[in-house]
């Protein structure tokens, strides 16, 4: 009984070195997959990927996309990942739409689960609902968001 435990645990402890084994190739794997993803079009924060592949379209055309791609539009919840975000749209030096719309409850800006927002980064005077017609949001290169015409043509910039 006292042997047949003994292995037991032997055998366990081979399969907790193996299962090590693999952790470690796994975590280097991921890490070289982080910079591929970062690389160049993209920005991690936490679990968080943020990227562009420098295609330019209208907002529904760019929801789409990320979408399709397994993602949804890039979406800042915080200062960091507005950063974050702001970084990726300033490598192409283009704005970029947000998934923020107003356009379900005019004068309320709500993500795409259709939830209020929580975090924005408004630039003075802004949103305007310019001519009435301003639902979408874009983000700066300096990170400033503004509500525009969801029927302009900016940056994709999706996150994962
Ligand atoms: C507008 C201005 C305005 C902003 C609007 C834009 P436009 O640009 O930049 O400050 O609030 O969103 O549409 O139409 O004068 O080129
Ligand atoms: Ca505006």
């Amino acid at each position: 009984k006292g042997d047949s435990g003994l292995s037991e645990v032997n055998l366990l402890k081979s399969k907790v070195s193996a299962l090590e084994g693999q952790l470690k190739a796994l975590q280097a794997n991921f890490a070289k997959y982080q910079k591929v993803a970062t690389f160049p079009g993209g920005r991690t924060v936490g679990n968080k990927v943020f990227k562009t592949n420098g295609y330019e379209g209208n907002f529904e055309d760019l929801k789409q996309k990320c979408v399709q791609a397994g993602g949804q539009l890039a979406t800042p919840r915080n200062a960091a990942e507005n950063d974050a975000v702001q970084k990726v749209a300033a490598l192409y030096n283009k704005s970029a739409f947000l998934g923020i719309t107003d356009l379900k409850t005019k004068g309320t800006f709500k993500y795409l689960n259709d939830q209020p927002i929580t975090y924005s980064n408004w630039l003075q005077g802004e949103p305007n609902n310019n001519q009435g017609n301003e639902n979408c949001v874009e983000i700066f290169t300096n990170g400033k968001w503004n509500d525009r015409a969801c029927g302009e043509k900016r940056l994709l910039l999706c996150e994962f």
